[in-house]
């Protein structure tokens, strides 16, 4: 009890707004799911949400194949550790990762979420120039509005108020400007936007020492900065910069990667190949945490060619349990060719929200990949003004009376349906959003 004698409420919400504790007296605020099958998911009044936020579940809730791998992997091995001990399903995993996400990579290292998959990447990154003889290569560079974890390491290289909230992290990570095609950081075309950014790059490398940068990291669609895929040109002309200067590349997928974005991976389908890759939200599709760092084989053999440790995880990885998750997400993934499908169904659905609400007066932007939709809200089509927090309380209300439960941040609606939504259901998620937003005034 407070000194007021309110009873505090008992949870910590991570990245939630936690008000004052009266204000729970009547209930919790937050939407309380009780069930869930395929999209839909029943709150305790058994109201039904097109399940579209998260990015994690690809291949939708309570999969009956999912359900039954974990099941019978309970039985068998509820749990065994990979450190210095395996288990039937590790390395092939491993192996199914490496074929789809590319074939260049030599190893996968398990983590339990995707900022440890991050923090693998960075330390993958620091022992290889350790051991490559440059061990000056300690600093990180990452660009404007990316979002890549909470951990201390992953958290330095993550903006959007991460570090501005708990002071000094990772010293020495640097930013660059993002090609963000709708707020550029410089007007004019786009290929004078991408070639801005990878001068910008380039002297941020500069400023760094370029002798001293560990590695880049990108996500190639800036998720939880509102879905802002970076172009084609920008990433290949990272990727040349990088080599350039020595400097490895860290492409994190963890939002993009298996499907989401309508491909195994936004590197493969861009043509390149980084050094490192993380892989996490749609590898067990939300039913396990388990999550994925990729190395190349060149990483692999410097590292590990001759015998070596990497002195890092955590007492999960590569749970075995987590290991037949994603193998059963996989196994529905490839055979009902879902990545292929997916990617039309997302386009569909990007066509028809462009076509339906361009011309909306607070709809400033249309853009998404695959299975990943955002719509950026401004006060004037003109200034480009973003909208205020009441308007987003009103779109975020309406949007769950029209039965969808997405993701409001900064202005901009992000939704992330399962790969698995059915064509009668992007129907009704299109419709329901469309209806809310011409609910507005
Ligand atoms: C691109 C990217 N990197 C890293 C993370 C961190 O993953 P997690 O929340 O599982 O730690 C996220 C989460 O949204 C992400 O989108």
């Amino acid at each position: 009890m407070t000194e007021e004698g309110t009873k505090p409420y008992p949870v910590l919400h991570p990245f939630t707004y936690m008000p004052e504790p009266s204000a729970f007296d009547s209930g919790s605020p937050y939407i309380r799911l009780c069930r869930a099958q395929g999209s839909w998911a029943y709150d305790e009044q058994n109201r039904a949400y097109l399940y579209a936020t998260t990015g994690a579940t690809s291949v939708g809730l309570g999969h009956p194949r999912v359900l039954e791998a974990i099941a019978k992997q309970y039985a068998a091995l509820s749990f065994a550790s990979t450190c210095a001990q395996s288990h039937p399903l590790a390395v092939p995993l491993a192996e199914r990762l490496i074929r789809l996400c590319g074939g260049h990579y030599a190893k996968a290292f398990y983590s339990a979420d995707g900022s440890g998959a991050v923090e693998s990447a960075m330390r993958l990154a620091r022992q290889y120039w350790i051991a490559a003889g440059q061990p000056k290569r300690t600093k990180f560079v990452s660009l404007e509005g990316g979002y890549h974890g909470t951990t201390f390491g992953s958290g330095s290289v993550t903006h959007l108020g991460i570090r501005e909230m708990f002071g000094p992290g990772l010293a020495e990570c640097y930013n660059a400007a993002t090609p963000n095609l709708y707020r550029p950081p410089v007007e004019g075309k786009p290929e004078w936007i991408v070639s801005f950014c990878l001068d910008h790059l380039e002297e941020t490398i500069f400023e760094a020492g370029p002798d001293e940068v560990a590695a880049v990291l990108l996500e190639p669609v800036q998720g939880v900065n509102g879905i802002v895929p970076l172009p084609r040109e920008y990433v290949a002309g990272v990727r040349e910069l990088t080599r350039k200067y020595g400097i490895l590349l860290v492409m994190d997928e963890i939002g993009t990667g298996l499907g989401r974005a309508g491909h195994w991976t936004v590197s493969q389908h861009f043509g390149i190949q980084p050094d490192l890759l993380t892989v996490s939200k749609g590898l067990t599709g939300g039913y396990f945490p388990l999550t994925a760092t990729l190395l190349s084989a060149e990483m692999d053999r410097l590292l590990f060619g001759r015998g070596g440790f990497f002195l890092h995880g955590v007492t999960l990885s590569g749970h075995p349990v987590g290991c037949a998750a994603a193998m059963a997400v996989l196994d529905i993934l490839e055979e009902e060719g879902l990545v292929e499908r997916s990617r039309q169904e997302g386009d569909a659905m990007l066509s028809e929200l462009k076509s339906r609400l361009g011309d909306h007066p607070f709809v400033g932007d249309i853009r998404g990949m695959g299975m990943m939709l955002a719509i950026e809200f401004v006060d004037c089509k003109d200034s480009k003004q973003p909208v205020d927090d009441a308007f987003s309380l009103r779109l975020s209300k309406l949007l769950r009376e029209a039965g969808v439960l997405g993701s409001f941040l900064s202005g901009v609606l992000t939704l992330y349906p399962p790969l698995t939504l059915g064509q009668d259901e992007a129907r009704q998620l299109t419709n329901a959003v469309i209806y809310a937003v011409s609910k507005l005034s």
